[in-house]
């Protein structure tokens, strides 16, 4: 009897407490202020695949107990998905042999190969429980969200509902949308005003940079054959042991401060003159950004808050939805069965040419 009532009693305050966590839960998790676009929506697999959040977020969790690296890598890899003809997974495509694809550009060269893989295992466990429902592009941005959250960034709720588009962007498309690291910010803010970022974006998406590695070969012009005079001496000094010369394959953290965590470190590098490409250390440099970088470097809180602001806006760029693209099968090749069915009839034909060799 009494041991009945202890238990009822027990298992009251178990509920009790977890409605309070998760309330707790819901109103620590930031949405940001961002209008959204038609079609996606903050409830979108509720009822079609209400795990697929938890699915993922359990996983990712085992993988960077592993190799907290890895975070950096899918993080990147959102940034690029929707930089390149918006986020639809167009990046997780292969090329075809008709021609090289996003894949092959440049900078996919430096994109982790195991972020591939890792998004493809989340998608096969997330259709396993709920069927062909959640886009691998949908995946790439909670992947991303989760990324920031297991290194001690900000959580922030995701607006869902991408659908994976059918092309891959050519190589020139990735070049022309993926600024390079020597840009001065006067480049990097034209360049993203395309996109419509504004000056405190630019400031706020760099801070992804807080986390993370680069190969000597995207600053080493930094060091050879002069050394930048914006950079620190002795940070420029170690750079060149780690990269003794222009073409060394070795790697070397973006934020010396703290690598693996997600915290506002990288604008304090900055206001040392420790960053490591010419498109961080020049938001220092110029008087339009310099302000919005030592705000952050003085103000976490505000950081995070601008930098969820900024990523829901990024993930947002030129999305697919309704019943646009579709959700693909296999996150590295275009499904073959339906595709007469939903090709656009905007497609160019050299677009379709590179497509339809896939099939
Ligand atoms: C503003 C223009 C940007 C430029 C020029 C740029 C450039 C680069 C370059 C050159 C690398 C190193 C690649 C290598 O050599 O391995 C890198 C790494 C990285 N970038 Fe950016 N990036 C930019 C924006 C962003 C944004 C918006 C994010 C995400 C919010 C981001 C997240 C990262 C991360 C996490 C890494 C480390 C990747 C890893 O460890 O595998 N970047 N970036
Ligand atoms: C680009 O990345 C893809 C992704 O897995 C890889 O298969 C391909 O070989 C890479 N491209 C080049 C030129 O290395
Ligand atoms: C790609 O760009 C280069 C130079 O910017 C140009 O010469 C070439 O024709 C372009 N290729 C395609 C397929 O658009
Ligand atoms: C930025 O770089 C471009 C191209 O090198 C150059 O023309 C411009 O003067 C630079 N801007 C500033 C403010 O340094
Ligand atoms: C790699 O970096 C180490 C120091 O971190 C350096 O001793 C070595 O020479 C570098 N190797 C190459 C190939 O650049
Ligand atoms: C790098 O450059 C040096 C000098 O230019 C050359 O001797 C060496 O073979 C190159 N190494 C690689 C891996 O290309
Ligand atoms: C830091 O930024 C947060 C978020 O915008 C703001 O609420 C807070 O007042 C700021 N703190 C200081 C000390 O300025
Ligand atoms: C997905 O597609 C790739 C590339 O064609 C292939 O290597 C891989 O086996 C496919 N995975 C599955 C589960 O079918």
């Amino acid at each position: 009897m009494a041991s009945t009532t202890l238990y009822t009693l027990a298992s009251s305050l178990v509920l009790i407490l977890s409605i309070f966590v998760s309330i707790h839960f819901q109103v620590t998790k930031a949405q940001g202020t961002q209008p959204i676009v038609k079609g996606l929506s903050w409830t979108f697999y509720d009822s079609i695949c209400p795990n697929a959040e938890s699915i993922i977020r359990r996983r990712l969790q085992n993988v960077f107990r592993q190799d907290i690296g890895q975070a950096a890598g899918l993080l990147r890899l959102h940034f690029h998905d929707c930089f390149v003809q918006g986020c639809d997974g167009s990046v997780l495509l292969d090329g075809s042999t008709s021609g090289p694809s996003e894949k092959d550009a440049p900078p996919n060269l430096t994109l982790r190969q195991q972020a591939f893989r890792i998004i493809e295992d989340l998608r096969r466990r997330v259709h396993r429980d709920c069927g062909r429902v959640v886009s691998c592009a949908d995946i790439t941005a909670i992947a991303a969200r989760d990324s920031v959250f297991f290194s001690g960034g900000p959580d922030y709720d995701l607006p869902l509902g991408r659908r994976d588009g059918l092309t891959f962007a050519t190589l020139n498309e990735t070049l022309a949308n993926l600024p390079p690291p020597s840009f001065n910010t006067s480049l990097i803010l034209a360049s993203l005003a395309t996109k419509n970022f504004t000056p405190t974006d630019v400031v706020a998406l760099s801070g992804g940079h807080t986390i993370g590695i680069s190969h000597c070969t995207s600053f080493t012009e930094r060091l050879y054959p002069n050394q930048d005079s914006s950079m620190d001496k002795t940070f420029a000094n170690n750079l060149k042991i780690t990269c003794p010369t222009t073409n060394s394959t070795n790697t070397t953290v973006l934020d010396i401060r703290s690598p693996n965590k997600f915290d506002n470190k990288y604008y304090v590098d900055l206001m040392n003159r420790q960053g490591l490409f010419t498109s961080d250390q020049d938001l220092y440099t110029d008087r339009r950004t310099r302000g919005i970088v030592t705000s952050f470097a003085i103000n976490e809180s505000l950081f995070f808050q601008e930098f969820v602001n900024s990523m829901i806006k990024m993930g947002q760029l030129n999305v697919l939805t309704g019943t646009q693209g579709q959700i693909r099968a296999n996150c590295s090749v275009r499904n073959s069965n339906n595709y007469n069915l939903i090709l656009p009839s905007s497609l160019g034909d050299q677009e379709k040419q590179g497509t339809w060799s896939e099939i």
